[in-house]
Order: structure tokens, then sequence, then C-alpha cells
């Protein structure tokens, strides 16, 4: 084995989530990496969490984790790209030789630049509740209740350029019902985006 295989081998695959809110998504894939040992099978590790808001409730639970956190507040830099920007410098610290970090967004409220999402193509993952290609955006749970939907749920995929439409890499389904809310149908949605977002990333860190 060549010296450079070596070195390959041993960097460690760091998991970079970006959130703006209760990470309840973060702490689910953070609770399932600790429990499955992907440390130890894959040396993989979710090793930051950054919120573009300091109130995000989710940077509590990864603080408390020993997980590395940070803040980058979007309202004080002058542009979209210019946030990217500094976004990317707090990312990139997290790759390893060989092994450029995972990106994932869980509840990451800004619209990316199409710099920022070809910089991390193929390793650039969202969530989104709906059956996409079904309500990209926002106000899905209500949007699905007034189309009369029957059914509905969640989907894991790749980001591309072209906003909530990236290659699907795992659904949920979950039953619309007679008396639902927007917001019995969003907790309902939340609990399969627990499951599949810890395992989509796992499927993918086993390629
Ligand atoms: C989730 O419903 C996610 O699908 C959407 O925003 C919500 C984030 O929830 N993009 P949380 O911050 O992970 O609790």
């Amino acid at each position: 084995m060549e010296v450079v295989d070596v070195i390959i081998k041993a960097g460690m695959k760091n998991i970079v989530i970006l959130i703006s809110g209760g990470g309840s998504n973060m702490a689910a894939i953070v609770k399932v990496a600790r429990r499955e040992g992907w440390q130890e099978k894959w040396r993989a590790r979710v090793a930051a969490v950054i919120s573009n808001k300091a109130s995000a409730g989710g940077l509590v639970f990864a603080r408390e984790q020993g997980i590395a956190t940070e803040v980058l507040d979007h309202k004080t830099f002058a542009s979209r790209e210019a946030f990217d920007e500094a976004l990317s410098t707090a990312i990139d610290r997290f790759d390893e030789p060989g092994q450029p970090a995972l990106v994932v967004l869980a509840g990451f409220m800004r619209i990316l630049t199409p710099g920022f999402v070809s910089r991390y193509e193929g390793r650039l993952l969202n969530i989104h509740p709906s059956l996409l290609p079904a309500f990209p955006g926002l106000h899905t749970h209500q949007r699905a209740l007034d189309a009369g939907c029957k059914v509905t749920g969640v989907t894991v995929h790749q980001v591309t350029a072209d906003l909530d439409h990236g290659p699907i890499l795992a659904q949920a389904v979950v039953p619309v019902l007679a008396a639902d809310t927007a917001a019995d149908l969003a907790a309902r949605v939340l609990t399969q985006e627990h499951l599949i977002y810890p395992r989509a990333i796992a499927d993918l860190l086993q390629k």
C-alpha cells in the first residue's frame, strides 16, 4: 500500500451540520451516529454545528455534546455572497486530507448561492418536509392540506442549484388525516425526518 493511501484512509470524515432553529434533525443525527458507532465503523463523526442565528436552540444541545459550534449571523454580512464565503471558510476547516467534509443542511433557512452549492456538489444534503418534487419551498404542510393530499412526507436530497430539486436519496410517507392541521402534519412528518436523515447519511458514508 502506498503511503498516500494510508494518509487518505486515516482521515476522519467530518460532518458539518448547518441549522437555524431547534435542531431536532441535527440532534437525531448526532444520537444515531453515537449509538451506531459511526466513528469506529467508518471514521465519521459530527464535527461541527454552524448556525446563522445565535438563538438557535440546537446550539445548546451541540455544545452539551462537546461538538464545535459557530454562529455566523447573515445579517452582519453585506451580501449573500459574502455570507456564503464566510460559511465556506468555517466549513472547510473541517476538511481532512483526502476527506472533504460532508455538509448537512438541517433546518438551515438560507438560500445558498450557486457558487456555494457547486463548491460542495455531491457532499451537500438537505431535508425537505414534503414528497419532492411536490411542494418545494415554504409552508409545505399547509399546501399539502390545501391540495387535498391523502399522504405527504419528507425527502432527503442532494442539493443542486435548483432549490429543493436535487437527486432524491430517501423519502418517507405519512398519512394525512381528516382533522389534521398543518401543525399536526408537521409533527407527524418530523418523527419520520428523525429516522430517515440519519439513515440517508449512513448510507452515503458506506459508499
Ligand atoms: C424540519 O421540518 C426540516 O424538514 C425543515 O425545517 C425543519 C427543521 O427542524 N427544513 P429542526 O430544526 O431540525 O428541528
